[in-house]
């Protein structure tokens, strides 16, 4: 599939398949394709749980609304931010840094020094809102790369957080649900895959200064 065509295809599912499952194999690519996107410095400040039990997935259900998607799809992808970025954090990435480009750690120091700084300005609520934000560009490349892979998805942000923090165990582990993707095969009795897809026009979006 091209992509332009890939993301025509997409929608935000309502409706899952519940007896069709995602192979061991795609759940790879797609867990693959989701660390591979871009995030500030490449902190990655944000964790991915991917949820197939189905006494877990129906808790996740109660907690988003009573939402099908939640029960009825293969997978749920949880995106769970990190509450703070802590410098050990940035510590362990300089050094993942460091052994994958194999560069002695004293050469990145400064590095490291900068982004503590740059984080240290800011308030905890502006340091989670931060790393909330990456945790967005990971469901994007997520719902593009399963729409290659014609795997269909439906984002949410209609859930309780203090819920999924709590059945999750978020909080313990400094993290927080911030954005899911319930992901599997769209239903044949999903009526929503034939409303036409609507987007305001290329040039009502774009500006070319
Ligand atoms: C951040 C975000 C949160 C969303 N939350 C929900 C949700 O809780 N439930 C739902 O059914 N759809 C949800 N949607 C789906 C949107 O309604 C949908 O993406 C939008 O109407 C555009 O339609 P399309 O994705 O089918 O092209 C969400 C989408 C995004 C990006």
């Amino acid at each position: 599939m091209k992509l332009i065509e890939s993301l025509k295809w997409r929608y935000a599912t309502k409706r899952f398949d519940d007896s069709r499952r995602i192979s061991t194999e795609d759940l790879g690519t797609l867990m693959e394709a989701t660390n591979l996107a871009a995030s500030s410095f490449g902190l990655q400040p944000y964790r991915v749980l991917v949820v197939e039990d189905p006494a877990v997935k129906e808790q996740l259900r109660e907690a988003s609304y009573n939402q099908p998607q939640l029960t009825e799809c293969s997978h749920v992808f949880v995106f769970a931010a990190k509450r703070d970025m802590s410098p050990e954090y940035i510590d362990s990435y300089v050094d993942r840094v460091a052994e994958v480009r194999n560069v002695p750690r004293e050469n990145l120091d400064g590095y490291a020094e900068y982004m503590k700084g740059s984080v240290a300005g800011k308030d905890l609520e502006s340091v989670t809102t931060w790393n909330q934000r990456q945790a967005y560009i990971g469901l994007g490349t997520l719902l593009a790369a399963a729409a290659e892979m014609g795997i269909d998805t439906c984002p949410m942000e209609g859930f309780d957080v203090a819920a999924y923090d709590r059945i999750l165990g978020l909080e313990a582990q400094g993290l927080t649900a911030t954005v899911i993707a319930p992901a599997g095969y769209r239903s044949p009795e999903d009526a929503t895959q034939d409303h036409t897809k609507v987007r305001f026009p290329v040039e009502e979006m774009f500006t070319t200064v």
